[in-house]
């Protein structure tokens, strides 16, 4: 199994993604400043996969921290949890994550300091566990969706490098294949990053799951030849109305998809869901640097001067939404989640 995320004994390990799929390399994390780190450079990226490494950046906050009072650690605890927060705007695994560990510390004034260190580090473990358990479920719920001989479109990657395991819409992919229902994955490269071709080609690659990979401004041509069966793609936030934040470029495939009656679907766990939010219009969306754009894989294709609008994510209206799948099964419009 892919894990992107996983804790060893006393340290966090991530699989650093911006190297792949060239290099596999496994970078070793004491610190929660070099968790934050690796959140903003996307060593670590991925909605669940960021919420995951944020609980444990928190934990080594609990055991780097010299504190001798209950106070003094949730001061430090405080520290780590908005240094995180400031990391990445739109998913809001993260904060979510951050917001479970800050209660689980409140919620444990009676602990000795040594026995709340380690609660610390069982709930970020749990954040990991829980996680993987979801995305088989969405796979289940997910996979009764997918017609005999699917081919599917996905976007960016909602795999098991941006989750804890398994993925969000891979999860459903593998369900599909498992069964004998996939004809093959259709998956956008996704510029300007290209989490399509570096990150998703590479999970089904290594197991053999069937995939063509093709450039972002394919797919309205494939859908236009009646060679795309669904769409199913992964979420950063959904507000509570069903409005749904995700990789930039997800909002143009859904209108192509209307437009094609193609069915699109978003599959993402509970944690990404903002019931805060009654609309799309309130998610914050990050926007990266110029030369993610001006550069293609570290070399410069545009004029190094030249002003650029680079934003990671857009917001698909839930009204074009066919259905999103959780954990707790396939909701529909209008979303009572
Ligand atoms: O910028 P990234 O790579 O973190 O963006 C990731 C996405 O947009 C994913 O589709 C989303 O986080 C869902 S991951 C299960």
């Amino acid at each position: 199994m892919i894990s992107p995320v996983r804790w060893a004994g006393d340290h966090l390990v991530l699989l650093d993604q911006t190297l792949l799929p060239r290099e596999e390399v496994e970078r070793v994390y004491l610190r929660w400043e070099d968790v934050a780190e690796a959140i903003r450079s996307l060593v670590v990226r991925g909605a669940p996969a960021i919420g995951v490494a944020a609980a444990f950046g928190v934990a080594l906050a609990a055991r780097r921290s010299a504190a001798t009072t209950f106070d003094g650690l949730v001061a430090d605890l405080e520290t780590a949890i908005k240094g995180l927060a400031a990391t990445r705007p739109t998913a809001v695994n993260l904060f979510w994550a951050l917001e479970r560990m800050r209660r689980t510390a409140l919620g444990h004034r009676d602990l000795p300091l040594e026995a709340l260190r380690a609660r610390l580090l069982a709930e970020a473990q749990a954040t990991l566990d829980e996680d993987v358990a979801a995305n088989h479920a969405m796979g289940e719920y997910g996979v009764a969706l997918v017609p005999a001989g699917a081919r599917i479109l996905t976007h960016c990657n909602a795999g098991a490098l941006a989750t804890a395991g398994y993925g969000t819409a891979l999860g459903v992919v593998r369900a599909a294949h498992a069964r004998g229902r996939l004809a093959h994955v259709w998956v956008d490269e996704t510029r300007p990053v290209m989490q399509g071709s570096r990150l998703t080609a590479w999970e089904l690659a290594r197991e053999g799951i069937p995939h063509r990979l093709i450039a972002d401004v394919v797919a309205a041509s494939l859908m236009a030849r009646r060679e795309v069966d669904l769409i199913v793609t992964g979420a950063d936030r959904i507000a509570a109305n069903g409005d749904t934040a995700n990789k930039i470029g997800t909002y143009s495939l859904a209108v192509l998809a209307r437009h094609h009656a193609v069915p699109f679907y978003v599959a993402a766990p509970f944690s990404t869901i903002d019931p805060s939010l009654p609309s799309g219009a309130g998610i914050p969306i990050e926007e990266r640097s110029a030369d993610e754009v001006r550069r293609v894989g570290g070399v410069q294709t545009a004029p190094a001067a030249s002003p650029v609008f680079n934003p990671a994510f857009d917001v698909t209206p839930a009204a074009l939404i066919t259905a999103i799948i959780t954990e707790r099964g396939v909701f529909r419009a209008p979303y009572a989640f």
